[in-house]
């Protein structure tokens, strides 16, 4: 193929394979369907107010996605305010449609992800440090503190990032004992101990 050819070819594909966010969008923005009366509280959430003064017992993810905030709809942005108690985690989990940027506004937290040949890229965090968690990667955050509370503000490349939870996807989802054991080379009892655990 000519050279003159395969340049563009390959300036294209490239192109397409940098393309990260959402679907783009055609318009400056768009509401629901029939959404009546565009002012500035459509563009407004005020859900994490709940966030301030909180002191929640569990760890708790205060999230404005699309879901939260329809404007964000083709905008290729979320955001998500984390509260971990001292010694909670957020469990193992991914967001396929997004990467996450964290920013760590109070106390210290133990945070990873692994690459998809394994490899564990794991740090430890205090106050002012971000940390970002590539798309489609697992990964987790621990406050190994025994006691003071972590907070902590994600911003994510995807109005609607998702997550999957891995404890609650493998467990929790009523696959059948012997595929799971078979799965991690166990047997069912300890099986369904896992699922015990998760189940409230
Ligand atoms: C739109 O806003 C106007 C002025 O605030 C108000 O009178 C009207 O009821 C609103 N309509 C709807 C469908 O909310
Ligand atoms: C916190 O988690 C524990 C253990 O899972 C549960 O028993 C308790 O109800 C939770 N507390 C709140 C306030 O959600
Ligand atoms: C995962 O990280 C390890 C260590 O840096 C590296 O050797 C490996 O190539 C990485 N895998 C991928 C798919 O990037
Ligand atoms: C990363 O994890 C290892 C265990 O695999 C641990 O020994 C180490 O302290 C961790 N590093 C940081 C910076 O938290």
């Amino acid at each position: 193929m000519a050279i003159s050819v395969l340049v563009p070819l390959l300036t294209l594909l490239s192109l397409h394979m940098a393309h990260a966010g959402d679907p783009d969008i055609l318009t400056d923005f768009q509401l629901p369907l029939g959404a009546a009366n565009i002012t500035g509280d459509s563009f407004t959430y005020t859900g994490l107010r709940a966030l301030i003064g909180a002191n929640p017992q569990n760890f708790t993810v205060f999230k404005a996605t699309m879901a939260e905030l329809p404007a964000l709809n083709g905008l290729s942005v979320s955001y998500a305010a984390l509260y971990y108690p001292p010694g909670s985690v957020n469990p193992l989990h991914t967001h396929p449609r997004g990467s996450e940027l964290l920013f760590l506004v109070l106390g210290s937290l133990e945070v990873g992800f692994v690459n998809t040949t394994n490899y564990l890229f794991n740090q430890t965090l205090q106050a002012g440090d971000m940390f970002v968690f590539p798309k489609g990667l697992m990964h987790y955050q621990y406050n190994a503190d025994a006691n003071s509370p972590a907070i902590a503000l994600s911003a994510f490349g995807s109005a609607a990032a998702g997550t999957v939870s891995i404890p609650t996807a493998v467990f929790n989802t009523g696959i059948d004992d012997p595929i799971l054991a078979a799965s991690f080379n166990t047997d069912d009892d300890t099986i369904d101990k896992l699922k015990a655990g998760l189940s409230h």
